[in-house]
């Protein structure tokens, strides 16, 4: 006959055996440590801490036991299970952060970092340097008139009177089109948009012409295949070189700023007569004195090379149909490039064709 079991002994009872109890939290304890991060310690509390755990399980068997036996038990267990919460907790704050500080680096923004990565583009300063002239002269009330680029070999050069066998001629390295027979060149200068707008219309006419130009230079320093430049035409009656020379004047002082003047230096255009050679006062030493100072831009001059111009030649006039009795003309023509570099010190002329958007950016979308 069995009876009440008095004298129980808890060490009978395996899971709550001592060092069973032990090995349960010694394991636990173990798979605490040797979390790696939040999602395991997750795992490791539902394995050693929730409601299915070795010690959890032990626990529920405390209730089973005679009155005598609980306590012990209880206390044994219970130590356990506390250490085991303990240390999860202890992970948990750990493992918290170490995520945090490991968010803080990843998430870092560098601000030193640069931004632009795709540097946004800036127009050409020749395409604004085109404009800005454009605007001196119909301020003035004069129109901007194009040409083509690819031009007729008899309006770049014989309706402007470089007949075939005329020296200055070959003095232009000019492109030829093929065949080479055509007649077709790439323009040598803005001048043949004269000999159109002539051929087109009928004076009063006042027009500035900018445009690319070609010859067959290599780019260097100072040269480059492909520049441009801006002619200007007028046709009226009683127009004279002092026409002219005021208007340089004032083209000067329009680029330039006020006090930079121009000078004229007999020279030789066949499209002009008479021509001159047009200097500007040097922006630099402003022609003060530029011996004594030893003006590097104007090397002492006091006056720097511009461009050219003169009165319109009277066969120009007729190979475009217009009277020169009745009227007379001046004409002129400068390089934008070169105007370019003088009004912001660019000292390389390849700076102006490398496309690099560093260069075009510093100018912004104004000059
Ligand atoms: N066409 C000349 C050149 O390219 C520049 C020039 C000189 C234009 C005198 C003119 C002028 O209109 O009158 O070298």
């Amino acid at each position: 006959m069995s009876g009440p079991n008095t004298e129980y002994d808890p060490v009978a009872v395996t899971p709550l055996k001592a060092d069973e109890v032990e090995a349960m939290r010694v394991a636990a304890l173990d798979a605490v440590a040797a979390a790696r991060d939040l999602e395991a310690l997750k795992r490791v509390r539902t394995e050693h801490a929730g409601d299915r755990s070795p010690l959890a399980l032990a626990n529920r068997e405390i209730g089973a036991l005679p009155p005598q036996a609980r306590k012990d038990a209880g206390m044994r267990v219970g130590r356990a299970r506390g250490d085991v919460n303990q240390a999860l907790a202890a992970r948990q704050a750990e493992l918290e952060a170490e995520a945090e500080a490991r968010m803080l680096v990843e998430e870092t923004v560098d601000v030193t970092l640069p931004w632009d990565l795709t540097p946004q583009g800036a127009r050409h300063p020749l395409t604004t340097l085109q404009e800005l002239v454009g605007d001196v002269f119909v301020a003035m009330g004069w129109e901007v008139a194009e040409g083509p680029e690819v031009e007729a070999e008899w309006l770049n050069f014989d309706a402007l009177n470089l007949g075939a066998d005329h020296p200055a001629r070959t003095m232009q390295d000019t492109f030829w089109l093929e065949p080479a027979d055509g007649g077709l060149v790439m323009r040598t200068h803005t001048s043949p948009v004269q000999a159109r707008t002539m051929l087109q219309r009928r004076p009063p006419i006042y027009v500035v012409c900018p445009g690319r130009v070609f010859r067959t230079d290599e780019l260097d320093a100072t040269h480059t295949p492909v520049f441009s430049q801006v002619e200007g035409l007028v046709v009226d009656r009683g127009i004279t070189m002092a026409h002219l020379k005021g208007t340089l004047d004032h083209f000067g002082e329009a680029m330039f700023g006020e006090g930079i003047t121009t000078r004229f230096r007999p020279s030789y255009f066949p499209f002009t007569e008479p021509s001159a050679e047009v200097d500007l006062v040097c922006f630099v030493c402003r022609g003060r004195e530029p011996a004594v100072h030893g003006c590097r831009t104007c090397k002492g001059e006091g006056w720097i090379e511009w461009g050219g111009c003169g009165v319109v030649n009277p066969r120009v006039l007729a190979a475009c149909g217009i009277d020169s009795e009745t009227y007379t003309g001046f004409a002129f023509g400068m390089g934008l490039e070169r105007t370019l570099m003088f009004r912001h010190g660019v000292e390389d002329m390849r700076d102006l064709v490398e496309g690099d958007v560093r260069f075009t950016a510093a100018f912004g979308t104004e000059i």
